[in-house]
């Protein structure tokens, strides 16, 4: 299995202190869920942890954009068109029978958006004197 958990670096900070909390609980569940899948064969368990993951990303984006919407973020649509992505492939991958599929997905999400789109909506509240 090409996984290895996932540990918070500084790079990965926001700024945002409620982004920044959400993202290290996200990264958490991400390796959580990678530990339990292991441990278990358990179709309806598997697809409850899977449930678990999604419910979590939907609060967290809703979280996101709620925060982008309040400041003004001038990117709120295509952000928001992003985060509808993420959740249609994450329900279309938890289908798939690899591991190793899934949670590349979800490393290249945690790295990618999250470290990268995110991170422009921390500096974008910081140029505002937000966040
Ligand atoms: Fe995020
Ligand atoms: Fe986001």
């Amino acid at each position: 299995m090409s996984f290895e958990t996932l540990h918070w670096k500084q790079d990965y900070d926001t700024g945002v202190r409620e982004i920044d909390l959400q993202h290290r609980f996200f990264m958490d569940l991400i390796n959580r869920m990678h530990e339990e899948l292991q441990g278990s064969t358990d179709a309806h368990y598997r697809a409850a942890l899977f449930e678990e993951l999604s419910n979590y990303a939907r609060f967290h984006f809703v979280s996101e954009e709620n925060l982008m919407f309040k400041f003004g973020y001038p990117d709120l649509d295509h952000h928001r068109m992003m985060h509808r992505r993420l959740i249609d492939e994450l329900s279309w991958r938890a289908q798939e029978k690899s591991y190793d599929a899934i949670f590349d997905f979800l490393v290249r999400w945690f790295i990618a958006h999250t470290v990268e789109e995110d991170a422009r909506i921390g500096r974008f509240l910081a140029r505002q004197g937000e966040g």
